[in-house]
């Protein structure tokens, strides 16, 4: 039996109420790491509480790494050290990838000499602020000496947390750098939050179509991915509670500004519906700003985090779709124990992410030279952005597509009672032009209809060219096509 009192007529919540004092017996002690817990129910009813409450305190502890549930055995108190997952096949039986390897193997025509690519998912190397790395590697290096070519703090340089921090409190976030967790780009960071947060078995909702490099890390972790839909305004929020009540998500992942692949923007009204539901229900948000910062039309509404009242959002974001790639420095923005937790398992995937690395990042901020790069890589953004809608109008005029406001990429839907991107990628390849084709983003067996396009990789000409390639490969394709009998009526996404 646990010893604990809980305050009826006390202002505080009776979940938060049994939270703390669970807090203060780990914390003092009193329950050691191993310790089991007694089931929801149980301590419901010892306590003459609803059930719910129960539920809401275990799901923060848990979300909080105090406690943890485990398959099929109940929920014990977490070892402070990271436990390697166990990793019970029955539950990942369940969960590979569907096509997945087929898919990427198909993608890899795409490589062959004189292909037009739009299927890339980073921008050009032309982008690529070359010379202002190399002064900045060179001016570190004599800096720094050793210090730049050895191990960096698991939290990363202190310098660039404080830089990165600074730049989320001019954007209204109140963070400080404490809360900044360098990692090895946007991906790892996801990736530690899904390890922080969640078990083999999990539900984690996520947009469908989504990016598929977090389903790759929810299946190589055991947890189940599940789409919520997406429409012109990205995240289908009023399916959400449905979806919540259902599912019992430990988490849910999205990445509200210029949305990978569908380039959409969550206006402000779902971004406080998404919260108020995250809220209600207590369930963590995996913020990917990752695109942010390139808008080429307008500015979008602020970051899931800068409304987040609750302390609910956890943001990744990197530096890589804007400007570096393959320097491999991303961030995690979190606090409190959960933070602590991350820096834990950020330590046991790769000790730290590479000094000269993040001191030649935070050089090249510091120096005003990465804001001048951005300007003008936004500016390279919207001409091609341009050239690219003007060749889909002029060549392609029957696909559908949703006209983006910033990030990289065209989400276009082909008619429904015709060929498949599949079908079109199998043929386009063989015309030297290639894309990503829709399955690769979804959750389920959906996107068969469905391209992305990168609007930046290639300048206008190219462009042009490639457009007027796929859309003649599409034409001929339709000609002496056998359509499936089927009804096509269907939501745009
Ligand atoms: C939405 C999204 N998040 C994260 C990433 C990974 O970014 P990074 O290169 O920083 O790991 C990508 C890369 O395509 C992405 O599209």
């Amino acid at each position: 039996m646990l010893a604990i009192t809980l305050e009826h007529n006390n202002p505080k919540p009776l979940y938060e109420q049994l939270k703390n004092q669970l807090i203060r017996q780990i914390e003092d002690g009193h329950l050691a790491p191993g310790d089991r817990l007694p089931a929801t129910r149980d301590l419901a009813e010892q306590l003459g509480v609803a059930r719910i409450s129960v539920v809401a305190a275990y799901d923060d502890l848990k979300a909080n790494g105090y406690i943890e549930a485990r398959v099929g055995r109940g929920t014990f108190v977490a070892e402070p050290d990271i436990t390697p997952i166990e990793h019970d096949t029955s539950v990942l039986a369940g969960t590979s990838r569907p096509q997945g390897a087929a898919l990427r193997e198909l993608l890899r025509l795409a490589g062959r000499p004189g292909v037009i690519d739009f299927g890339q998912g980073t921008p050009p190397d032309s982008f690529l602020p070359v010379d202002i790395i190399r002064e900045s590697i060179n001016t570190v290096l004599t800096r720094d000496g050793g210090a730049a070519i050895s191990y960096e703090v698991p939290e990363g340089f202190p310098p660039l947390r404080e830089a990165i921090a600074t730049s989320f409190n001019r954007r209204g976030i109140d963070i400080t750098a404490g809360e900044v967790l360098i990692t090895g780009g946007c991906q790892q960071a996801l990736d530690l939050a899904i390890q922080a947060l969640l078990n083999p078995g999990d539900v984690l909702l996520t947009s469908n179509p989504t990016y598929p490099g977090i389903l790759d890390i929810a299946y190589a972790r055991g947890v189940i991915p599940v789409g919520v839909p997406v429409d012109e305004e990205g995240l289908q929020v009023d399916q959400l509670e449905t979806l919540i009540v259902e599912h019992r998500p430990r988490l849910i992942y999205i990445a509200p500004t210029y949305h990978n692949p569908t380039g959409t923007v969550m206006p402000l009204h779902r971004r406080r519906t998404l919260l108020t539901l995250a809220e209600r229900y207590r369930v963590p948000v995996l913020e990917d700003g990752v695109y942010e910062e390139l808008n080429t039309v307008g500015t979008p509404p602020p970051p899931l985090k800068a409304l987040d009242t609750a302390n609910l959002v956890l943001y990744a974001s990197s530096f890589s779709k804007v400007l570096l790639p393959g320097m491999r420095i991303g961030y995690l923005l979190a606090s409190g124990q959960l933070y602590r937790r991350l820096a834990r398992v950020k330590t046991a995937a790769d000790i730290c992410t590479p000094a000269l690395n993040q001191r030649a990042i935070h050089l090249a901020l510091e120096s005003g030279q990465i804001d001048d790069h951005l300007v003008n890589v936004r500016a390279a953004c919207r001409s091609r952005r341009t050239a690219m809608l003007t060749a889909m109008t002029r060549h392609w005029p029957e696909a559908n597509w949703i006209e983006p406001t910033g990030g990289l990429y065209l989400w276009v839907k082909l008619p429904e009672d015709g060929p498949t991107a599949t079908e079109l990628y199998l043929n386009a390849v063989r015309n030297n032009v290639a894309f990503a084709i829709g399955p690769l983003f979804y959750t389920n067996e959906r996107g068969s209809h469905h391209l992305r396009l990168n609007m930046v990789a290639h300048p206008p000409d190219v462009i042009e060219q490639g457009i007027a390639r796929l859309a003649s490969t599409w034409k001929d394709l339709v000609i002496g096509y056998e359509y499936p009998e089927q009804d096509f009526s269907g939501p745009f996404l």
